[in-house]
């Protein structure tokens, strides 16, 4: 590799895969400050060291509030898509946001119901946070561990509530859709020392 590559390969990384992972994870604290039950079920599973609930939890988030809402395509060959024919050089969008939010996969789509993706796995062609095919994100498995880590700790450790009573407006950051206002919290002032150690005995 070229000096220029090696500098772009951690680069690349660095710009993929910040801001995507702590932009979802702000998202996943947007909905559960808000839903003290689903809150609560992901506490007692940190604290019994389980994490197929945490997987939900951030697999809910991602389909509800992709952080990209859409991946491009050019096509190299022509192509037939939902009764249009297209031509090779086409650019095509699919659109992450709209599939899922398809009441026929996801009943109720609006609502946060991370028991969705207990009750069944996320479908390779109607759950694509991530994009799909040969391109698709190449940190995807270590986003979602990334996620269930940190949601864990924060749950085994931090009582939060939100700091303002409305949810966070989805707001368009170049090409992330993030909360307008950064997900600001509300930790329990009187416990902060003992949570301290909690994160710090958790995160070891
Ligand atoms: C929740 C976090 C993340 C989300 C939502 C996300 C989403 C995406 C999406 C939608 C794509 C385009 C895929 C496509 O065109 O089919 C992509 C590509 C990519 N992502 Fe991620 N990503 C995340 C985290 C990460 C992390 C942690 C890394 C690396 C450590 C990473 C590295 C990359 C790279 C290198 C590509 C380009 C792949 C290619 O073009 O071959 N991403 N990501």
């Amino acid at each position: 590799m070229s000096g220029a590559e090696l500098r772009d390969e951690p680069f690349t990384l660095l710009v993929a895969g910040h801001e995507t992972t702590a932009t979802a994870l702000s998202w996943a604290i947007d909905r559960l400050v808000r839903l003290p039950d689903e809150w609560e079920r992901l506490r007692e599973e940190a604290l019994s060291d389980g994490d197929t609930y945490a997987d939900a939890v951030a697999k809910e988030t991602l389909r509800l509030r992709p952080v990209l809402p859409i991946v491009v395509r050019r096509l190299t060959r022509r192509a037939e898509i939902g009764g249009w024919a297209l031509p090779a050089g086409t650019q095509v969008a699919p659109c992450i946001h709209l599939v899922h939010r398809r009441p026929d996969v996801y009943p109720d789509p609006h609502v946060f119901r991370p028991e969705r993706f207990l009750e069944q796995p996320a479908g390779t062609y109607t759950w694509i946070p991530f994009g799909g095919g040969v391109r698709r994100c190449l940190g995807a498995s270590f986003a979602l561990f990334e996620m269930r880590t940190v949601l864990r700790v924060i749950a085994r450790a931090a009582a939060l509530r939100p700091a303002r009573p409305e949810p966070e407006r989805v707001t368009r950051r170049v090409i992330t859709l993030t909360p307008g206002r950064g997900t600001e919290v509300v930790m329990d002032l009187a416990s902060r020392a003992e949570r301290s150690s909690a994160v710090l005995e958790a995160a070891a």
